[in-house]
């Protein structure tokens, strides 16, 4: 039997004891073994209204991470490779982000709310949680960030510069922002600063540039670019649309047979999107790839499925459980379900 196999018959004996969720960076051996796949917030959602009892998760730790925060009393997170990170996400720790909202409260004398993106760890988000604050994602930031700054707080945003600075630039505070470095030290200085940045980024996000997005336009005149908000902010505002994975799926999909798409974000993601809409023109900006999401294969996965059904008939342990510890469990589940309460508002 191939591992495809084998996957296929757990799935089938474990039935709706079982769910995989799998994000659009995942490898297409893996997006055809998930029961749903989409961008961090569908993910969230999806996995904090299921009912499984177990949830494999494929996607980097801190999506395992947070869907272990939400999940049930009982339900439990197994990820198949946890050595799949996010650097952006381990460019912030709790520690530092305490000492940039010390530092920002130095240049204004409103309430400074955190609001961590999804791309970061559970201490992180405990951090957000502990100080009112809340998590956002690409596809809801703008939402979140205007929800503190409509009740006159200013909002430390972390860890993604580009995605703060392409959100204050939508909600027309582009100047009032304040970049603080990982050192933490301010880099810039604003009038009534409304939101201070910290300067994580993301190496595959970072590499698009507008030289290549000019090249695009040029090899066809009804090229549409379409780029993720993690790019850097030049990119972001020469782009027809931004937005997250699934916005963009959803942009492209519901375009019509001959439309034109320079899409800025992952290759494979990409890819797969151009096979999927033969009628449609789809072209990656790079070939710029996250190896971190392609660190889980069928093999992994179905490691980690043969754990369940061994731990079902003998009660083994689990391969690679995601446990989050108790004292940051409580307010990084806090920060999210700000983020979801918000959502439904
Ligand atoms: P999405 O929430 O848009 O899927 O983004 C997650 C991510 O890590 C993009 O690099
Ligand atoms: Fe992290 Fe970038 Fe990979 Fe997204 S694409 S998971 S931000 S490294």
């Amino acid at each position: 039997m191939t591992n495809l196999e084998k996957i296929s018959s757990i799935k089938k004996t474990l039935g709706s004891k079982l769910t995989i969720p799998a994000h659009h960076y995942e490898t297409d051996d893996i997006v055809a073994c998930a029961d749903f796949v989409g961008d961090s917030y569908k993910l969230a959602v999806d996995c904090s209204h299921t009912d499984a009892q177990y949830i494999v998760f494929c996607g980097v730790r801190f999506m395992a991470e947070s869907a272990a925060i939400l999940a049930k009393p009982g339900q439990k997170v197994l990820h198949p490779e946890p050595g799949s990170g996010c650097p952006m996400a381990d460019m912030i720790t709790a520690e530092q982000a305490h000492a940039a909202l010390k530092l920002a409260a130095t240049r204004t004398s409103r309430e400074i709310i955190p609001v961590v993106y999804m791309n970061s760890y559970a201490d992180t988000k405990a951090f957000a949680g502990e100080h009112g604050g809340a998590v956002c994602t690409s596809s809801n930031a703008a939402k979140i960030v205007q929800h503190f700054l409509d009740a006159g707080k200013a909002v430390l945003f972390a860890p993604d510069y580009n995605l703060g600075i392409n959100t204050a630039d939508l909600l027309g505070i582009g100047a009032q922002t304040i970049k603080i470095t990982r050192d933490i030290q301010l880099e810039s200085i604003a009038d009534d600063p409304r939101m201070f940045l910290w300067d994580g980024f993301c190496h595959v996000h970072k590499e698009f540039s507008l030289a290549q997005i000019s090249r695009q336009r040029a090899s066809d005149a009804k090229m549409q670019v379409i780029v993720h908000p993690e790019c850097n902010r030049e990119v972001v505002q020469t782009a027809d649309i931004s937005g997250s994975t699934s916005q963009i799926y959803a942009a492209i999909a519901q375009s019509p047979a001959g439309s034109s798409w320079a899409v800025g974000t992952e290759y494979q993601f990409v890819n797969r999107m151009a096979e999927k809409f033969p009628e449609k023109t789809i072209v990656p900006i790079t070939t710029s790839i996250c190896v971190e999401m392609s660190k889980i294969d069928q093999e992994k996965l179905l490691l980690s499925l043969e754990s369940i059904t061994n731990h079902e008939e003998s009660g083994s342990p689990l391969l690679h459980e995601v446990i989050v510890p108790h004292h940051l469990r409580d307010h990084a589940r806090m920060a999210l379900n700000r983020m979801l309460a918000i959502m439904e508002n």
